[in-house]
């Protein structure tokens, strides 16, 4: 027996019996907001690819990091936006004790040392042609050279309080060789997010934008270390291996295309699972709201739901602060 007398819409009747059942809510404290340094007082920069979202001189931030900590946003994660006066071929820049993104740790860690604070791995902000690592003469990005950098900005990153560091570079082997180096040096609870399955998207055009590294990357990609984007069990791999070296967290991105890997990743580890819904997913969200195609608020807490539905334990967004407000009906 089935029909009429099972139906499924019985519980969908009433609002009580769908709160009852629903599986899934979305949180603040499942919101990680993202935000773009740049030097200067008083200094907000629209990044014209995301609008909305501004580039913040440390004492902009200050208030950005205020109002995270009120609506129960547990964590900012930063990404600096240096002068091209500061890039070089060995982003070297990235491990100044006095760097831009070390002076808005020490700030933010100063006024809100409850805000988690998770500061991005890769070079490609202090590059002078925007690879996430060191090239050689071809304009290949080599490996072990690039994981000696990356455990110099970890260490700095650390040493100026932050919370997580997170490779966002795909270099071989960077997750255990970050880990011993803090080990070695006392960091002993810093913590590694590892951008584990990070795909070479055409989604993350805005972002470069915002970090200043698109015009030097030109027509340059990231194919030799980001991942291709017809695999699925490559990643599975990747994750595995980060786990093993010793990643707190592990990192699907980008967010909504790529939810059948967070759901494989859940079910396959159990690890703390973070998803990033990227510079590209915001564009397209705010362009089709601003012209009037899409309710804002409904398709966004949508998009977010979708992610912790597919296994997401906590998600990066451009929206964290605004779907923390619309969570409160502010
Ligand atoms: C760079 C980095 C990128 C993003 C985060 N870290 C861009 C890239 O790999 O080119 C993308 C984030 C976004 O698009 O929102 N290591």
């Amino acid at each position: 027996m089935s029909f009429p007398a099972i139906r499924m819409r019985r519980m969908r009747r009433d609002a009580f019996s769908r709160a009852l059942m629903r599986e899934h809510t979305l949180l603040a404290s499942d919101l990680i907001m993202v935000a773009f340094v740049i030097e200067g007082e008083g200094q907000r920069e629209a990044v014209p690819s995301m609008p909305g979202v501004d580039r913040l001189s440390i004492d902009e931030l200050l208030k950005l990091g205020g109002e995270c900590v009120r609506l129960g946003i547990p964590a900012l994660a930063l990404f600096p936006s240096p002068g091209a006066d500061v890039k070089s071929l060995d982003a070297s820049e990235a491990w100044n004790p006095d760097n831009l993104m070390h002076r808005a740790t020490r700030a933010l860690k100063a006024r809100y040392p409850e805000l988690g604070l998770i500061g991005d791995v890769a070079l490609d902000p202090y590059t002078t042609h925007g690879q996430d690592g060191l090239i050689d003469d071809t304009g290949y990005v080599m490996n072990e050279p690039t994981v000696e950098a990356l455990i110099r900005m970890s260490l700095a990153q650390a040493e100026a309080g932050m919370d997580f560091v997170a490779p966002s570079d795909m270099m071989d082997g960077r997750i255990g060789a970050i880990r011993e180096a803090l080990e070695d040096a006392g960091h002993i609870h810093t913590r590694i997010l590892a951008y584990s399955a990070k795909y070479a998207s055409a989604f993350y055009g805005p972002f470069r934008d915002a970090v200043g590294s698109s015009a030097n990357l030109g027509k340059g990609n990231k194919h030799t270390y980001q991942m291709d984007v017809g695999n699925s069990n490559e990643a599975l791999h990747e994750i595995e291996l980060d786990i093993a070296e010793g990643a707190d967290a592990v990192m699907v991105k980008p967010g909504l295309p790529y939810l059948d890997i967070v759901r494989r990743v859940k079910d396959s580890f159990g690890v703390p699972t973070f998803v990033y819904q990227v510079s590209g997913e915001y564009a397209m969200l705010k362009a089709a709201s601003q012209n009037g195609w899409l309710d804002e608020r409904a398709v966004v807490l949508e998009s977010l739901t979708s992610m912790k539905r597919a296994g997401a334990d906590a998600i990066l967004t451009y929206y964290a602060i605004d779907a923390a407000r619309w969570l409160r009906g502010e």
